[in-house]
């Protein structure tokens, strides 16, 4: 039903990959600035250029549809007055960029109404894609060898679960975490959607993003690919990210979790996020 608009969003994520991986091979000068949440983020050319690439690609091909890029100015009042909205991060985890660590990725979803129904997320610098349409499954593909069915993992045991966090950004915090809920380990990497996406593959059992600072294009395409591989991605405490209202900021930070353990998690968090001093205080966020 949705393999046109997956298709091409495929085609764009790898001919982003391939020009963010010319800037790659060079000197990166990286530029600061500050995003929609006052709060300082370093972007390149290259960022720019991805963002080109997809929004003119996914404009070409859906002209009566609306495309929302970290990169470019939002029309809040005409997106959401849309019906079909395109969200892209045309370079999701810049720091890895720009530090040369691999971690990096190019993310296009597409939300329906509020629900994401088209994922991908494309890792050039590891030939690594994850993807994903709404009824149709979550694949996997490496080094551009066949597409492999996704499935998360079915553990709900603590003890046995491996974590997904920042390697830029891990807050202490998520020592807390770590301890209170006795986990097995922890896997350190950067971007949201590579860190989805092992969630999605069972490498890992849970994510969890305490910050209020990731936006829609962090978490539209991640999420179907996580929930079409039978895992969830909510808030901090259990609530749907819809992609409808014209604030894009995720306020509530990011659960992605294997479906079977993920309402366990969110129950376990609830106290330690009431003593971390994070409230739920309204409908758009918290
Ligand atoms: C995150 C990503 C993301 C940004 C978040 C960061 P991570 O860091 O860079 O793009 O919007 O605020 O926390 O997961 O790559 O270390
Ligand atoms: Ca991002
Ligand atoms: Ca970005």
């Amino acid at each position: 039903m949705l393999e046109r608009e997956l298709d091409t969003a495929i085609r764009l994520a790898r001919e982003a990959g391939s020009k963010v991986l010319e800037y790659y091979t060079l000197e990166i000068i990286a530029e600061e600035k500050l995003g929609i949440d006052n709060f300082a983020e370093p972007v390149t050319v290259a960022d720019r250029a991805s963002s080109r690439i997809i929004v003119d690609g996914l404009q070409s091909e859906f002209p009566n549809d609306f495309v929302l890029s970290e990169e470019e100015a939002d029309s809040p009042i005409k997106r959401i007055e849309s019906s079909r909205v395109w969200i892209t991060d045309p370079i999701d985890g810049t720091w890895g960029f720009i530090k040369k660590d691999g971690d990096f990725a190019i993310q296009i979803g597409l939300a329906i109404d509020g629900e994401p129904v088209v994922g991908v997320v494309f890792l050039p610098a590891h030939d690594l894609m994850y993807y994903g349409s709404k009824g149709a499954g979550a694949y996997i593909v490496k080094t551009s060898g066949e597409p492999l069915l996704m499935k998360a993992s079915q553990n709900t045991d603590f003890s046995k679960m491996n974590l997904a966090v920042s390697r830029n950004h891990r807050s202490p915090k998520i020592s807390r975490i770590i301890r209170e809920f006795g986990l097995n380990s922890e896997m350190q990497r950067g971007s949201v959607g590579l860190k989805v996406g092992l969630v999605a593959e069972a490498h890992c059992d849970l994510y969890i993003h305490l910050s209020p600072r990731t936006k829609f294009w962090d978490t539209c395409g991640p999420q179907v690919i996580l929930e079409e591989a039978g895992g969830r991605l909510t808030d901090l405490f259990g609530e749907p990210i819809r992609y409808e209202i014209a604030d894009v900021q995720n306020h509530g930070g990011i659960v992605a979790a294997n479906g079977a353990a993920h309402a366990k998690i969110i129950e376990r968090l609830a106290p330690l996020l009431n003593q971390f001093g994070r409230v739920r205080h309204s409908a758009a966020g918290v």
